[in-house]
């Protein structure tokens, strides 16, 4: 109770570790919130959930209702399967994808990712799991970073191509990037190349929480 009060003063460390892939990870109480950082970032809770938040608020939450499965690939500390199943009440099938075992570890220790009973998760990289997965899904949330960076192959066409390969008809992406650079505008440019206005409809909001674009895209 006392460091939840000096919290609103400072931020206090609860947990410090180094993983092997995400190098430094700190479980930190901020404003009464725990909180889970990587050296340069808020990975989950934080900023990260109000991003993921935003994003689902735009799909909406009637459409939200109706899904029956959820992929997330990057999972961390778990923020958005949280607001999924407390801000939307979603009681169906979610999938989480994670890369590094260690912060699953922590993620159930300090925030009970392991409790929430309609969620599973594969300990496996995003990029291979796509390739192989026979699943269909309503919602597919990619929020993948190492630290700040963000993993090369989320913009290659193999990768692409096997989400959308994954995703329902009347399903939706939603893809959070952050910008780094004057590059990032002719990324997503070229990022929305991939679907075809056919078959996708597409939109960007842009500056969520200063420094994320994050990207809607629905399969018509
Ligand atoms: C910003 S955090 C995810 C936060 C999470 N979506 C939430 O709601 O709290 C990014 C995560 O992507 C994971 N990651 C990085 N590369 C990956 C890959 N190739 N496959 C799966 N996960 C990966 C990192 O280990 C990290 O846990």
């Amino acid at each position: 109770m006392f460091k939840k009060i000096l919290s609103y003063f400072y931020p206090i460390t609860i947990y410090k570790e180094t993983s092997t892939i995400s190098k430094s990870i700190e479980v930190t109480l901020y404003n009464g919130k725990m909180l889970l950082n990587t050296k340069n970032t808020n990975y989950s809770f934080g900023s990260l959930q109000s991003i993921l938040k935003t994003g689902l608020l735009d799909i909406g939450a009637t459409e939200i209702s109706r899904m029956e499965s959820v992929l997330i690939l990057g999972v961390a500390g778990g923020s958005v399967v949280q607001t999924l199943v407390t801000d939307f009440s979603f009681s169906k099938n979610i999938t989480g994808v994670e890369l590094d075992e260690e912060i699953i570890q922590i993620a159930n220790s300090y925030f009970n990712l392991d409790k929430i009973p309609n969620f599973k998760c594969v300990i496996a990289d995003a990029e291979k799991f796509v390739q192989s997965d026979a699943s269909h899904y309503d919602l597919i949330i990619i929020d993948i970073f190492k630290d700040t960076e963000m993993p090369e192959f989320l913009f290659q066409e193999s990768y692409i191509s096997n989400c959308k390969q994954l995703l329902n008809k009347n399903g939706y992406i939603l893809f959070n990037t952050m910008r780094l650079n004057k590059d990032s505008k002719n990324t997503i440019d070229k990022y929305l190349l991939h679907f075809d206005s056919n078959s996708y409809s597409k939109k960007v909001l842009k500056n969520v929480e200063r420094y994320n674009d994050v990207i809607i895209i629905k399969r018509v």
